[in-house]
């Protein structure tokens, strides 16, 4: 039974297997990142449903820009799709969008639409979905800390270091998942993460449902969380 009095505030999902899902099919790469997309949209509803609050997506990596011209630009397309139109996904559903990473690298259209939809959702108090966009764990880092040099600040903390964060708005990942049965991190909330609960179920992530967040969300329960302390 899954308990609604230990639900993780954020979790961070490592959306992998796309690639495989569609070459298993014979079908071109980002046919796996299409669905991708409906299962992003059926994760945000489970979301909902089970009351968490903060959900993030690492959707495209600073490592990503390694891919070939044509994928790239199929995962842009598919942004583009999905957010434009005053009445998208996030609207309807009363989804507050908000992203980490840098934006200045897409191309402009997908900026302004990016940034139409995350004013358009910013009174929504339910869940805030956040896409990691041309994100990476090490870019944040070396972002925060030229801010911080920057501010001339004489000495640094941890939580100084986390203000200075793109994820400064949200509490850290208590549960991270990553699909698809690879058990790597690849650069996302690397600083972030130091305490988060790790889990690598085998689906790939066109496949993954509300069926296999539950299972996840039942495995994070049964973990005794500690910091480094004795329970
Ligand atoms: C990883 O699978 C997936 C990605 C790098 C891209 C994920 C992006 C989306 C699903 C599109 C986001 C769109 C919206 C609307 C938020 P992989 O390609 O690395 O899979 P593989 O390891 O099997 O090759």
């Amino acid at each position: 039974m899954l308990s609604f009095s230990k639900i993780p505030n954020h979790i961070g999902i490592i959306m992998d297997g796309n690639g495989r899902w569609a070459t298993k099919r014979g079908l071109p790469r980002n046919f796996g990142h299409k669905e991708g997309v409906k299962a992003i949209e059926r994760t945000i509803l489970a979301c909902q449903k089970f009351g968490i609050k903060y959900c993030t997506f690492f959707a495209f990596s600073t490592e990503n820009w390694k891919r070939s011209k044509e994928e790239i630009n199929g995962i842009f397309n598919l942004l583009r799709d999905y957010l434009a139109g005053g009445d998208n996904f996030f609207v309807k559903n009363k989804v507050k969008l908000k992203y980490i990473g840098v934006l200045s690298p897409f191309p402009q259209d997908l900026q302004d639409a990016l940034k139409d939809t995350i004013d358009k959702t910013k009174d929504f108090d339910g869940l805030v979905v956040v896409l990691a966009l041309n994100y990476g764990g090490r870019d944040d880092l070396v972002r925060a800390y030229n801010k911080l040099l920057k501010d001339k600040v004489e000495k640094v903390d941890e939580k100084m270091i986390l203000n200075y964060l793109d994820t400064s708005f949200m509490p850290e990942p208590d549960f991270v998942i990553r699909t698809s049965g690879e058990e790597r991190i690849s650069n996302f909330m690397l600083y972030q993460m130091a305490y988060s609960e790790l889990y690598f179920p085998k689906v790939y992530w066109p496949d993954f449902n509300e069926k296999h967040l539950k299972k996840c969300l039942k495995i994070y329960q049964k973990r005794n969380r500690r910091y480094g302390g004795i329970k």
